[in-house]
């Protein structure tokens, strides 16, 4: 088999981009420049992945967020002490079974220690476990996917790097239905980040964070409802409370009236810009509010970009039957149906 390589180019990562360049790709390797799909398993351990592998894991993705056990009693809702990266089990409430995110620590016994690089690359980029079963879509696998291969490395090199937490968990158990497709193929396309212009790197930080995944709303079989993208109304349950996602496109009823400082200063505080009120710690502000001031510009300027949809929520409002994404919120009575075709 002749595989087909991809020169090292720099391009966006969006999948249509890629998917024109991998056609046009022959089928001979190029002469003249390797493939920079340069990474070396087992990964180097340099200070600069270290530093960026801490950023993107602490205040990007939020890994720790899902695979450490949260204390949802404390109005701060920190992560319990000696619990980062132990994994747990995750207290969303709507599971069709037992979701638990692994512990990823290098404890040898109970987490990850034994584990290589590449294990983690694979569960990172394919949603292939370690023990080779499918990962659940919560693990952002087609998220992370797109990042480029160093920021990936980076978050290998940190997370393993961390204290390690001796904490046995049982395993995931969930319908085999709702784990839908199966892994994805190992990467062809090697994805950078255009860091020239805003809105495409708040594109890049925007999807490694996956607003999308709460802020658009869903089907009951978790499809992401088209002409939604970003408008709200995707209802989380648990010990959190039960709060809907706010509609954060540049529409009326979202948050048009926001500028970069109101953005900053919401990520940064955990208030909401209108009437001051704290912001549900399910939305993952207290991880975003380490964002460097120019990442944070940058996912404003994707926000921005955006299309406005008309979509009205609201969390202090009576939940209500909405016609618009199906379910109740506050608000919901407000909104029509979409036109349909
Ligand atoms: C939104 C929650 C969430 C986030 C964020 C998240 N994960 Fe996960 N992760 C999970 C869940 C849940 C599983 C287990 C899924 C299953 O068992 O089907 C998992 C599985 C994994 C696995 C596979 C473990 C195994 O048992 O084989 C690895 C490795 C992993 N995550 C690493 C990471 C890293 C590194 C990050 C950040 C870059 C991250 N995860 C971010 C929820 C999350
Ligand atoms: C785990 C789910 C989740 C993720 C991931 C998430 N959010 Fe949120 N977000 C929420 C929820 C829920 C609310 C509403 C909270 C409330 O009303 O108390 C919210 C509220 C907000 C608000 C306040 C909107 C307003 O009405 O003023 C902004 C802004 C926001 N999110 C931006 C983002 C951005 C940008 C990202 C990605 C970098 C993101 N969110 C990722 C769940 C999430």
């Amino acid at each position: 088999m002749i595989s087909c390589q991809v020169m090292a180019r720099h391009y966006t990562v969006f999948p249509l981009a890629i998917a024109l360049l991998v056609t046009g790709c022959s089928t001979a390797p190029p002469k003249t420049e390797a493939p920079k799909r340069a990474l070396t398993f087992p990964l180097e351990r340099t200070a600069a992945r270290l530093e960026r592998g801490k950023y993107l894991v602490n205040n990007v993705v939020g890994c720790f967020m899902c695979h450490s056990q949260v204390d949802w009693n404390s109005a701060e809702t920190p992560i319990m002490e000696g619990t980062m990266g132990g994994g747990s089990i995750f207290p969303l409430e709507g599971l069709p079974g037992r979701l638990v995110a692994s512990n990823i620590s290098p404890d040898p016994d109970t987490g990850a220690g034994k584990w290589s690089d590449e294990d983690f690359f694979r569960a990172m980029t394919q949603g292939l476990g370690k023990d080779g079963r499918k990962l659940f879509d919560m693990m952002p696998f087609r998220k992370l996917r797109a990042l480029a291969d160093e920021d990936l490395a980076s978050m290998i090199v940190y997370v393993r790097s961390i204290p390690p937490v001796k904490y046995e968990l049982p395993k995931t158990e969930l319908d085999p239905v709702v784990l839908g497709a199966p892994p994805l193929p190992p990467r062809q396309d090697i994805p950078t980040v255009d860091t020239s212009d805003p809105v495409k790197l708040g594109a890049y930080l925007a999807n490694a964070s996956d607003c999308a995944g709460c802020h658009t709303p869903s089907t009951p079989d978790g499809v992401p409802i088209p002409g939604l993208d970003f408008a709200g109304g995707f209802v989380l349950v648990g010990p959190w409370g039960k709060v809907a996602s706010a509609n954060i496109t540049p529409d009326p009823s979202g948050i048009s009236y926001y500028d970069e400082a109101t953005f900053l200063n919401v990520i940064r505080t955990g208030h909401l810009a209108k009437g001051g009120r704290k912001i549900n710690n399910i939305m993952p502000w207290r991880f975003f509010r380490g964002m460097t001031d120019t990442d944070l510009k940058a996912v404003f300027a994707y926000l921005k970009s955006l299309a406005p949809v008309s979509h009205r929520v609201d969390n202090t409002e009576k939940p209500t039957r909405c016609k618009k994404c199906g379910v109740e919120h506050g608000l919901g009575h407000m909104n029509e149906a979409n036109a349909k075709k």
